[in-house]
């Protein structure tokens, strides 16, 4: 008789979208005469820049010539694609990167989440809290997160890292030392950047203690402030303690469109044991690579036109995030976030439950956002609102919340 994996039993429902997806609709029903503005998903709108759609034809067109044809794409990605990321994001940062160390993929979500399996099952990871759920549900799934505690909303064998406003959303170097850090910045859902120093902590702590870094650069793009690392390997040290994982989809609009990618450094090991060779091994063995024509999408967002028209897509949503920023402290609301990044982390008044906030919000702003909680225990009393909405609904919604 065949036995479901009693890992996956172990993972907590997944109610947040859910739950808010739900509360909408109900209200949608009970209040048919009522428009609502979302402010709640970290999706994209604008439609994709000219130099990606015209890369996007040119591709698909040589995909009708049998002279250009294209089948499998090599196992870590096109060289093109490879070589204008190690280029742009990396040469150009002043960071020492080489094409090889970059794997190509289907986004940053996947990469997030099987990137634990080259570790071994008895690794113990460290996220912050609040937290982008990806990485902690994979290590549920995983089989490495120990028991549910119900009261408190916290794994048992999971390091937790407090990100609220008393330590200004920045996690502290943990006293028990994980094998496995999670970091994300710019951070979902707090809107939160480090500076370059306080990360060089973080790369100096891992090197010492012989832990790991998953950084997650998802956001990296929205970053304004010179000051701010858009890498993780801008900090001396990290080629020998850090993953990098990276997206199109927010710095490009690729959520529909699936790219992304993983840098794991040659220097990077565990005794003799390249993680290289091991997520090399992964990849091979399990992904069979992004569509070619998607990577010349991909290619696209490094041209000349490509970053123009990026930069503005980026300004457009940004110009928002200020809009949103600026619009919930005049209503008196304390805000975070939302300066280099696409999230603004409100703090809920008196005390209302993340929960309870969204209910309120819906009901005299008709206007939808994330409860805080929903990203963990130290999320509540918070609430997220997003930046990718169009700029005539975020003024719109602004506009109500003031007059609430
Ligand atoms: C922190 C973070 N990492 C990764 C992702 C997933 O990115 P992708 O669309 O490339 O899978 C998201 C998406 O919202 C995210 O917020």
């Amino acid at each position: 008789m065949f036995k479901a994996n009693g890992d996956y039993l172990k993972l907590r429902g997944s109610y947040l979208f859910s739950t808010v997806a739900r509360k909408q609709e109900e209200y949608r029903k009970a209040h048919p005469d009522k428009e609502l503005i979302r402010l709640s998903i970290g999706d994209v709108t604008q439609p994709l820049a000219p130099a990606i759609i015209e890369a996007l034809h040119k591709a698909v067109d040589e995909m009708a010539d049998p002279e250009t044809f294209k089948g499998y794409a090599p196992d870590l990605g096109y060289s093109f694609l490879r070589e204008a990321a190690a280029e742009n994001d990396y040469k150009a940062r002043g960071c020492d990167i080489s094409p090889d160390e970059i794997f190509i993929s289907d986004g940053a979500k996947g990469d997030c989440g099987n990137i634990q399996e080259i570790f071994s099952k008895d690794s113990k990871i460290a996220v912050c809290d609040p937290v982008y759920p990806v990485y902690v549900d994979t290590n549920v799934m995983a089989g490495r997160t120990g028991t549910f505690d119900e009261v408190n909303g916290l794994w048992s064998d999971v390091i937790y890292m407090p990100c609220t406003k008393e330590n200004d959303f920045m996690p502290e170097l943990p006293k028990e030392v994980p094998d496995v850090i999670y970091l994300c910045f710019p951070n979902n859902p707090t809107g939160g950047v480090i500076s370059k120093e306080r990360l060089q902590e973080w790369v100096d702590y891992a090197n010492k203690n012989g832990s790991v870094i998953i950084y997650d650069a998802a956001y990296e793009a929205y970053i304004s402030n010179p000051a701010v690392p858009h890498s993780i390997y801008e900090c001396e040290g990290a080629r020998t303690c850090a993953i990098e994982i990276h997206s199109f989809s927010k710095n490009a609009g690729f959520t529909g469109v699936r790219l992304g990618y993983t840098v794991v450094p040659k220097d990077l090991k565990s005794g003799d044991v390249l993680l290289h060779s091991l997520w090399a091994r992964r990849h091979g063995t399990k992904y069979n690579g992004a569509p070619y024509i998607i990577q010349r999408a991909g290619e696209a967002v490094y041209s000349e036109e490509g970053k123009k028209q990026l930069k503005e897509q980026v300004a457009y949503y940004m110009k928002n995030a200020a809009c949103i920023l600026k619009g919930v402290r005049e209503a008196g609301f304390e805000a975070f976030g939302g300066v280099d990044a696409p999230y603004i982390w409100m703090k809920t008044p008196d005390n209302m439950t993340s929960w309870d906030f969204f209910d309120l919000l819906l009901d005299k702003a008709n206007v939808v956002g994330t409860p805080g909680s929903g990203f963990g225990p130290s999320g509540e009393h918070y609430f997220r609102l997003t930046a990718f909405g169009s700029y005539e609904n975020t003024v719109r919604a602004i506009e109500r919340i003031k007059a609430m």
